[in-house]
């Protein structure tokens, strides 16, 4: 039986909610902010907001007979890598246009917002239009939160953001691990609002038993791991990963660096000691791996993680987030809305811990998990170029972080990130075998 949990279910309401969001995230913003691009993986703020209007142009041409795009120009640039829409503009190379002017896109923005809300305003659209709409919905918070990251390495502190609060302060928690019964679990999406397809369809997947870490790795567990050699040690890193820290020269998470003998980071708090109580963040895959095989133990994977976030074992059943089916709110997890701007410590949200006793598996930081990035039995494509066409060489994370828009993530949601990249809020916590 399908779970109904309380996400709202208003499309137009939904709509109207993420454009407004998108609009503040970006209102302090000087005009120059918004066409530099400081890194080839980052992307101008200027053409975050022209590409989630496009996309918008993209599902209204599935819909619409004879859509006509509103610009050749505008869609050849803010095309991300949608091959039947033509060849997209170079990634890396984002920030070197200055057409389209930031006028012309918040114009393009605000046009394509009142051209949508009028096709939602139609009560009789078909379910599959609907869910073309829902999707882009996401598609603009997952752009959010991208927004986020690239604000945090464009702007750091001189980002001013709208609403700024303190995080809650943290409980008294000690390592633990938690033991988890293996058998059968039943993955996927187990509701009956928008998910995408890589959530489902829900199947069977065999666990052994294992143990998973009540808590997320913290600074001051990573910080052991670098003080004991870590990145000088070829045995605890994959061959890959190896190359990559040699490459690049990393000694620690990004944004990390030894000033006088003491680890600094960077952020939207401005240059700061590393707290050793929040959870590690802004590292890769390779990273993630390296610390658990120090450590002697390894990452979860996908399915383990998942049990752990939302099985009842009590009730026997799932729920959609670890506390039960009620959508998020600030007591449960550090999401986007709570506008801390970087991650709470660990034990913050005891209200938001998983029926096991797991805490923080939604928001603060995405968790890396050990799987490949694949479809489930049985997948079938919701839209072309969307999600499947990433099925290689990219590692799923689970539940969300603390630039996450909290309408758009659920136990089930699924990201994926190539196993290098790190400028995301990524951490992850421990699993072992029993
Ligand atoms: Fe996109």
């Amino acid at each position: 039986m399908a779970i109904v949990s309380e996400q709202k279910s208003n499309l137009l309401q939904q709509f109207n909610e993420t454009r407004i969001r998108t609009l503040k995230l970006v209102q302090t913003l000087e005009k120059d902010d918004f066409v530099v691009q400081t890194a080839p993986f980052m992307s101008p703020p200027k053409w975050h907001l022209g590409h989630v209007s496009w996309l918008l142009e993209v599902v209204m041409s599935k819909t619409i007979s004879n859509y006509e795009f509103y610009s050749q120009e505008f869609s050849e640039y803010l095309n991300s890598y949608y091959h039947q829409f033509g060849e997209p503009h170079d990634k890396d190379k984002r920030g070197l246009a200055t057409r389209p002017t930031v006028d012309q896109v918040f114009e393009y923005f605000h046009m394509i917002t009142n051209k949508v809300a009028n096709i939602l305003q139609n009560d009789s659209l078909d379910e599959k239009t609907q869910q073309l709409f829902f999707m882009a919905i996401n598609h603009e918070c997952q752009h959010q939160e991208l927004l986020v990251y690239d604000l945090q390495h464009l702007l750091a502190d001189r980002y001013r953001p709208l609403t700024k609060n303190s995080a809650p302060e943290q409980l008294k928690q000690k390592s633990q691990t938690i033991k988890i019964d293996g058998g059968l679990y039943k993955m996927g999406y187990p509701g009956d609002q928008f998910c995408y397809d890589i959530e489902i369809p829900e199947h069977n997947v065999y666990l052994n038993d294992y143990k998973i870490d009540a808590y997320l790795i913290t600074n001051m567990q990573y910080m052991k791991f670098v003080d004991d050699g870590g990145y000088d040690n070829f045995k605890y890193w994959l061959s890959d990963g190896w190359d990559k820290i040699q490459n690049e020269k990393w000694n620690a998470p990004m944004y990390w660096e030894k000033i006088d003998g003491e680890w600094i980071t960077c952020d939207f708090h401005g240059k700061r000691r590393i707290n050793p109580n929040e959870p590690v963040c802004h590292v890769s895959y390779y990273e993630a791996d390296a610390y658990c095989k120090w450590a002697g133990k390894r990452l979860p994977t996908e399915a383990e993680w998942e049990k752990a976030a939302c099985w009842d074992k009590k009730n026997q059943l799932k729920t959609i987030f670890p506390w039960g089916n009620e959508s998020p709110d600030t007591v449960h997890a550090n999401l986007l809305e709570s506008y801390i701007w970087s991650c709470a410590e660990v034990g913050a949200y005891p209200n938001g811990k998983s029926h096991y006793g797991c805490h923080q598996m939604i928001g603060d930081v995405w968790e890396w998990t050990s799987s490949e990035f694949c479809g489930y039995p049985g997948f079938k494509t919701g839209f072309s170029e969307y999600n499947d066409k990433w099925f290689a060489n990219q590692k799923v994370l689970r539940g969300g972080s603390f630039g996450t828009p909290s309408t758009s993530i659920r136990g089930s949601y699924r990201n994926f990130f190539r196993l290098d990249e790190r400028w995301l809020f990524a951490g992850f916590r421990c699993a072992e075998d029993i």
